[in-house]
């Protein structure tokens, strides 16, 4: 079957109510914590993508057992110390940088030599980011040029607790270092620049030995050895990552509603939300409730008349970070000149993000001046596309894909869109959702 997809056509003004799937952080840390639980964890809504299929594959070649139905995961934690080490043991991360990098802070403490590897766009992202503070644990580790996978990962047999200072607003190099913290002795001190607290949260939930202070700018973190888990069953709320796709799809259509149910809002998400309202769109949670810690609410959107530029705060970047290419497709429709900074970590995800978008918008007729690590975009509200636009070489990158699906459906033109089949890394049922709402 072709693995790309022709979009020729606008789509027409919706008013529709819609589901998305499970929240894909949300999901990963969901089968991490409980491959440490003592007993068995179930889950509902387990996001059923390539990046939560591949952490269930390393726990089962860990020894854990897990059984995955359509409606339910159930997995059979053997404890904290649970894990079956096998010789040359090979875990594979595919596109998935959370699972890499926070499974690796499970594994500081284990007694064989076991190497991890990763898909093309993963095996170029920097895992140094990770390995440096891990190795303060005692772990060792051997990465390709220093800083790339496969890298190979022996524990250490005590490991011992560190302080750290995470810099860069990673939930992922937080959320490593709070697993390695959990299987080491003494007390784990970190502080981090804001970033998603999933992890924190669990710890909370499953009453873990974690204090957290947060500050304005930071977060102080600490975490002791752990010495059990309990079994976590959890019903995955959706994610707010791939809802993002549809909000953007009501915002840049005249006259469209939408109500996309059950999302997570956690506050350390919603970078995107704040940004559309301070751009003039209406924007309102219903039936707000909090389920193990976490927000959840429905999101109302409207599409408005008219879409004002923004000077967007770096504050709100973390909460963000996974939505600035949709986020800069609003931009482009805006009145005026919109300017981001302060993301150079967009560079280091999946794909090169800043230099994706540019590429985009350009094709669209957008004018853009980009940097390493900002972008100005020269919006146009007038904007309409008139021609032949392909997308290709991206990397894989699912939300590459998805940004430009979005954009040919809300500015018009002839897109072929390459690399259908990313979409399977985080969001499989995107198009079927997309087609509904022809519908
Ligand atoms: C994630 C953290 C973010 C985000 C990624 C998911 C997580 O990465 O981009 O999609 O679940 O912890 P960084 O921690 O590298 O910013």
């Amino acid at each position: 079957m072709s693995n790309y997809l022709i979009v020729k056509k606008k789509i027409k003004n919706f008013n529709k109510i819609i589901s998305v799937s499970g929240d894909k952080s949300i999901s990963i840390r969901w089968v991490l914590f409980s491959s440490l639980a003592s007993g068995v964890s179930v889950a509902k809504n387990l996001l059923i993508s390539e990046d939560v299929i591949a952490a269930l594959n390393s726990i089962k070649n860990l020894g854990i057992k897990i059984i995955l139905k359509k409606n339910y995961c159930k997995i059979y934690g053997k404890g904290i110390d649970g894990y079956r080490y096998r010789n040359n043991l090979k875990l594979n991360a595919q596109n998935s940088g959370t699972l890499g990098r926070l499974i690796l802070g499970l594994l500081i403490n284990s007694p064989k030599k076991i190497q991890l590897v990763g898909d093309k766009s993963l095996s170029k992202r920097d895992f140094s980011r990770v390995t440096k503070p891990l190795s303060k644990f005692g772990a060792k580790f051997e990465l390709k040029k220093k800083a790339y996978l496969p890298l190979t990962i022996e524990g250490s047999k005590n490991p011992k607790s560190i302080s750290y200072f995470e810099k860069r607003g990673s939930a992922q190099c937080k959320s490593s270092v709070i697993f390695g913290g959990m299987r080491s002795d003494g007390k784990t001190i970190i502080k981090a620049k804001k970033s998603r607290n999933h992890t924190e949260l669990l710890c909370k939930y499953l009453k873990l030995p974690i204090k957290i202070k947060n500050k304005k700018k930071f977060d102080y973190i600490e975490i002791k050895k752990v010495k059990k888990i309990k079994p976590l069953n959890y019903k995955i709320p959706s994610d707010i990552s791939s809802a993002a796709f549809f909000i953007v799809l009501t915002v840049l259509c005249k006259n469209s509603k939408i109500k996309i149910k059950n999302v997570n809002i956690n506050s350390s998400r919603i970078g995107l939300i704040t940004i559309l309202k301070k751009m003039g769109v209406k924007i309102n949670f219903k039936n707000k409730k909090i389920y193990k810690g976490e927000k959840i609410a429905d999101i109302l959107v409207k599409s408005p008349s008219k879409l004002k530029k923004i000077n967007c705060p770096s504050y709100l970047n973390s909460g963000s970070i996974d939505e600035f290419l949709i986020i800069f497709l609003v931009a482009a429709k805006a009145d005026g000149i919109s300017y981001f900074k302060d993301l150079s970590e967009l560079n280091k995800k999946e794909s090169p993000r800043l230099k994706w978008a540019s590429k985009i918008l350009n094709q669209i007729g957008i004018k853009t001046i980009t940097t390493d690590s900002s972008i100005k975009i020269f919006g146009n509200p007038n904007l309409v596309v008139d021609k032949k636009i392909e997308i290709k070489n991206f990397l894989k990158d699912h939300r590459v894909f998805m940004t430009s699906v979005i954009a040919a459906l809300s500015f018009g033109g002839e897109w072929k869109i390459h690399d259908k089949n990313s979409v399977n890394s985080s969001f499989p049922n995107f198009l079927k959702i997309l087609s509904n709402l022809k519908k």
